[in-house]
């Protein structure tokens, strides 16, 4: 191993001990989320607990958490399955605007996609932090992804979209035919949709742009009254929002450091460690640190590069790199030179990689502290089996990201215990799971 790889390995990767005091301060968030106190994991209650598995009907589910936008039809079938008769996409030109710059071009898009006959249920997953103040009402509390659109946060997002829905309805007649039954997060439509397939899940986990879990907590865990669920009223459907989750601080490097400063999103500290909105970022200043070191990269960040430019380098271009393996790093070095380098030497391709892979592995295993820290909060001796459904294009695309997250797991919660806690990824199970809280929320 050079000294550049032996010193970035030194500040990237957190030892057992402090992951497992990582998990300890999750625990108490968590703790403090849902007895209502101040908590950097809010435990916002969804206001619906687990489907039974019976649910049946036709729903739209709109899907907005990031640049892309999604809308799908699904028809669950009551008996573990659900048909998916449509879905398009459209990419959202600008993350920043005001509301209706966002509003407007979503509602359009639903009334393409929808038809005007008969009657249509929305499920609307909209993933950022929401204050529900019912299962088809909640507040934004604030943006997070590096989102800003103006006169949303503080806003009941449902009543956001009804306006802009009711706007387009006479350019759009189909528009008229809908109704939102359901709002909630894409963690808790993740897990809905993991329980609607397996009674054991009782996590939801997302890693994508942004990071998140939701949890299926039983009502004998809460300190303070909650309002009634839909469905069972034992249990309810809390989205975390961990990626908010400052503990985190304790192992923060030069370069998170750097990272926090840049950003426009407050808070996030977890997320901006681990998700995809910000881990292409912490390579690029992991390229900077070095360089200005005068280790390795002389140059790569001069102007006309995209390691010269913040957030210049993605989440893709990581598993692009980590994919590579062949032994010049042919691939790699192509991949550069659309970037902006033109020339390099094998060590520093070998370099950056080895420095994607460690921002991977580290991101990889702050998933696994957040998954086993959730899960012994609920069950501290893990007597029972727990199912934690993932959706997301880092978990799912990142090569090498799920063997390291169960890694993590088994280096935090020992060999036969992590047994017990079973990852799983399912394909658009946001999406999917969006027609599962419609079906609960409608009874
Ligand atoms: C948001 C969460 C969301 C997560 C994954 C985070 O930035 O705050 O609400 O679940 O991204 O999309």
């Amino acid at each position: 191993m050079t000294e550049s790889e032996k010193h970035l390995q030194a500040m990237l990767t957190p030892s057992r001990e402090q992951l497992v005091r990582l998990v300890e301060r999750f625990q108490g968030e968590i703790q403090r989320g849902l007895a209502g106190e101040v908590s950097s994991i809010a435990m916002h209650p969804s206001f619906v607990s687990r489907p039974s598995g019976g649910e049946t009907g036709r729903f739209v589910a709109l899907d907005l958490g990031g640049s892309n936008v999604r809308v799908t039809i699904v028809e669950p079938d009551g008996r573990g399955s659900a048909a998916v008769t449509r879905q398009e996409s459209f990419r959202l030109t600008a993350t920043s605007g005001d509301a209706r710059d966002l509003f407007d071009p979503v509602a359009d898009f639903i009334g393409d996609v929808i038809e005007a006959d008969g009657s249509h249920k929305l499920g609307f997953i909209f993933s950022f932090p929401v204050q529900h103040e019912s299962v088809r009402s909640g507040r934004l509390e604030k943006w997070t992804k590096e989102f800003a659109f103006t006169g949303v946060e503080g806003m009941d997002v449902v009543r956001l979209l009804e306006e802009a829905i009711t706007s387009k309805s006479n350019e759009s007649p189909a528009l008229k035919t809908l109704s939102v039954s359901a709002l909630a997060n894409d963690t808790v439509s993740t897990l809905a949709w993991g329980a609607y397939l397996d009674p054991r899940c009782d996590m939801g986990l997302i890693v994508a742009t942004g990071m998140n879990m939701a949890a299926a907590v039983s009502r004998d865990l809460i300190a303070k009254p909650l309002p009634p669920t839909i469905g069972n009223p034992d249990e309810m459907l809390f989205n975390m929002e961990c990626g908010n989750f400052d503990g985190v601080e304790l192992i923060h490097t030069p370069l998170d450091t750097r990272l926090v400063s840049e950003s426009g999103t407050r808070g996030q500290l977890l997320e901006k460690m681990i998700s995809g909105r910000y881990l292409g970022e912490l390579v690029r200043l992991a390229v900077v640190h070095l360089e200005s070191r005068g280790d390795a990269f002389s140059g790569w960040t001069a102007s006309g590069s995209a390691f010269g430019l913040e957030f210049g380098i993605t989440a893709e271009h990581i598993s692009d790199i980590v994919h590579d393996e062949s032994p010049e790093l042919v691939g790699v070095g192509m991949l550069l030179r659309r970037l902006g380098i033109a020339a390099c030497i094998t060590d520093e391709r070998r370099l950056l990689k080895n420095a994607c892979q460690l921002i991977a592995n580290r991101s990889a295993r702050l998933v696994a502290m957040g998954i086993a820290a959730t899960a012994l909060f609920m069950d501290p001796e893990l007597g029972s089996e727990h199912v934690v459904a993932v959706d997301g294009s880092l978990f799912r695309g990142c090569p090498g990201y799920q063997t390291e997250v169960r890694t993590g797991l088994r280096e935090l919660l020992g060999e036969s215990r992590s047994d017990r806690v079973l990852v799983t990824y399912l394909r658009d199970a946001s999406g999917v799971g969006a027609a599962i809280i419609a079906a609960v929320a409608a009874g």
